[in-house]
């Protein structure tokens, strides 16, 4: 196989924290490793329109710590379509790119996965704050997202502490439940609702606050993933059946953006100079991952097929532990 001189790097998808430190390692490993580093601005789309320039140490100074991507990013449609993947194509070889690292959620590992058929070697980093890439046990992201939602919730708390209320707490991660279900263990929410389970607003959430009062409890956190409701119309029942003076927060965007956690940013490090490594190595369309705890890295193909679920066991030490 041809020898891998010069890498693209991109970042897809939803941002996340520590998308920066993945990039400054992909960028500084390869220069030790006598590779040329090319930037992809916008993902996808920079890989069609041929937006990118040379990436140096110095370009990279200054944004371990900071949340965002500095390459930015996009949801690209154009690269599900044929077409756009020819365009890809033809401008990864106007450029002389040899692979493409790419960080990003599962989005992005379908469109690596589409691009390397065609012969573009790819390496993907689990970039996103939903955790919810099957590969890996943890994504780049996730855990800053799991302290910033912490860090809202205790606030919250306060509050809801003082005034005798109920808090609903509409926290993200698209179709997958777990930021929900950790924060809500962390922060002793006496009820998590997330998609991977349906739920029945009587049975799982009315009960449990009724059962909650009766032991005591004077205030209470309800943490809904946005894939399994919508915290003010759950807000509205529970007041309305329960009598408890009930708030919805709708925590959004905030959870996306801040510094990284130390956590991502060393996660962050290793994937991206473990991706510099195995191209160097001649290993491509491999996916960097966490399993057992370990960095290893698997098929790109097969990691895109791969689902994960969240232990049940988190459900019960959730119940129990907010008695
Ligand atoms: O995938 C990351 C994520 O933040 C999800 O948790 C959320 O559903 C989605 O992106 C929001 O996307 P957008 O920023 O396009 O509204």
């Amino acid at each position: 196989m041809k020898k891998i001189r010069t890498i693209g790097v991109l970042t897809s998808g939803g941002d996340a924290p520590g998308m920066n430190a993945a990039i400054r390692a992909v960028v500084r490993a390869g220069v030790y490793n006598d590779m040329r580093v090319m930037g992809i601005r916008r993902g996808y789309n920079g890989l069609i329109s041929g937006d990118m320039d040379d990436m140096t140490l110095r370009s990279v100074s200054d944004i371990i710590h900071r949340g965002g991507t500095v390459l930015q990013t996009v949801r690209s449609p154009e690269f599900e379509t044929a077409e756009g993947l020819r365009k890809a194509m033809e401008i990864s070889k106007v450029f002389g790119l040899d692979a493409v690292v790419a960080i990003g959620g599962d989005g992005t590992y379908r469109g690596a996965r589409d691009i390397c058929r065609l012969g573009l070697p790819m390496m993907v980093l689990p970039g996103t704050i939903d955790n919810d890439i099957g590969s890996t046990e943890f994504t780049i992201g996730y855990d800053t997202a799991l302290n910033t939602v912490q860090d809202a919730i205790d606030k919250i708390r306060d509050t809801a502490y003082s005034l005798e209320r109920c808090s609903v707490v509409q926290v993200m991660g698209r179709d997958a439940g777990y930021i929900a279900i950790n924060v809500g263990i962390a922060g002793g929410a006496e009820v998590v609702l997330v998609p991977e389970r349906r739920h029945d607003l009587m049975k799982d959430v009315i009960k449990p606050l009724l059962e909650a009062r009766n032991r005591g409890k004077k205030h209470y956190i309800v943490v809904v993933a946005e894939g399994a409701g919508k915290a003010m119309e759950i807000a509205d029942e529970i007041e309305k059946r329960t009598g408890i003076e009930t708030r919805a927060t709708i925590l959004g965007h905030l959870q996306r953006g801040g510094s990284p956690t130390a956590r991502d940013r060393v996660l962050a490090s290793i994937m991206g100079m473990r991706a510099v490594e195995l191209l160097r190595d001649g290993s491509i369309n491999r996916a960097v991952c966490v399993q057992q705890g370990k960095i290893v890295d698997i098929d790109l193909c097969e990691a895109v097929d791969m689902k994960k679920s969240i232990e049940d066991n988190l459900f019960e030490i959730s119940r129990i532990l907010a008695q």
